[in-house]
């Protein structure tokens, strides 16, 4: 439907992103266009909010009657203490990246985890049974790996470095040890922490695996370039491999899962935009227009 055929008027509600900085972000495209195209009367804004001004901004969902919001950096965790209640995986997590307005409750969720899942899904790859190698128990890689767990992975190694630059013990590595014993807690999925810094463990681990997963920074930004994986053959028995990192699109760690002809490769666009579907869906209780969103990013 044009844009034309859908004006805004007396009843249109207002979903969008609380971050800071929010301008860059892809959520408004995706978001509007699939407003547009369900016909639903609603639009989507990118509001860069200074620190001092989160709880109000969070009051104003309530006040503006707003369907809710996407939280992102740095606002994933500070958040939570201005909502009424939060879904198991957020409060697992302890991160929210949707906010749902029902009646003036405000309910977080994370949907990071679940866009990872169900952008495999939609290539045919279920996590069932799998043995899961996971790089990185950060903003990204924690919900993953709830979400993986909950969606009924039979093993998971998660992987972060144990130690900072200046020999110092690193706090995401205290996170990652704690996922394992909530995962352990929650499910059926067997879970161990490794010392990224474990070379011969990374490769081990992943060489038993059937996917792998990459939830660092390492291939974007300054680290654009650079692999966790020292050489190819270290994936080769991978039916699939997840970058998260969806700029640049191929990464150094996806032309090595195509040195070793890894069947299903993706990186993080996917995720990206089922994780924004699966906020979608929370809002409106309708099917984002995935393919549609896909083509629009891509171009
Ligand atoms: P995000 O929200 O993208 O996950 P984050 O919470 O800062 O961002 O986490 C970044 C992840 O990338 C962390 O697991 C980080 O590991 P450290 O805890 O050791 O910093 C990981 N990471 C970034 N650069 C890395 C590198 N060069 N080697 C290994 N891990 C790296």
């Amino acid at each position: 439907m044009p844009l034309a055929d859908l004006p805004i008027d007396g009843n249109t509600r207002i979903a969008g992103l609380i971050a800071h900085p929010a301008r860059h972000s892809l959520s408004p495209l995706m978001h509007n266009l699939s407003f547009i195209s369900r016909g639903i009367n609603a639009r989507y804004c990118a509001f860069d909010v200074e620190a001092d001004q989160l709880e109000a901004a969070i009051e104003s969902i309530r006040a503006l009657k707003m369907l809710g919001a996407n939280v992102s950096m740095p606002y994933k965790e500070a958040v939570i203490l201005f909502l009424d209640q939060l879904d198991q995986t957020s409060s697992l997590v302890g991160s929210v990246n949707t906010i749902v307005n029902r009646q003036g409750i405000l309910t977080g969720y994370t949907t990071d985890g679940l866009g990872l899942v169900n952008s495999l899904k939609a290539r045919g790859y279920s996590l069932q049974g799998k043995k899961i190698t996971l790089a990185g128990a950060g903003g990204a890689g924690s919900p993953i790996a709830i979400q993986a767990a909950l969606s009924g992975a039979g093993q998971i190694s998660i992987f972060n470095r144990a130690y900072t630059s200046q020999g110092q013990t690193n706090s995401t590595a205290h996170k990652a040890k704690d996922l394992v014993e909530k995962i352990t807690s929650i499910s059926q999925t067997r879970a161990k922490f490794f010392p990224l810094e474990d070379k011969a463990a990374f490769r081990r681990e992943l060489l038993s695996s059937d996917l792998y997963i990459d939830a660092t920074s390492v291939g974007m930004g300054n680290q654009e370039g650079q692999s966790l994986v020292d050489h190819p053959s270290w994936l080769s028995n991978l039916t699939a491999l997840v970058d998260t990192v969806y700029s640049p699109a191929q990464t150094r760690l996806l032309t090595q899962a195509q040195e070793a002809r890894v069947p299903v490769r993706m990186n993080g666009l996917g995720m990206l935009i089922h994780q924004g579907a699966a906020s979608f869906k929370l809002w409106t209780g309708q099917d984002m227009p995935v393919d549609q969103v896909e083509k629009a990013l891509f171009s």
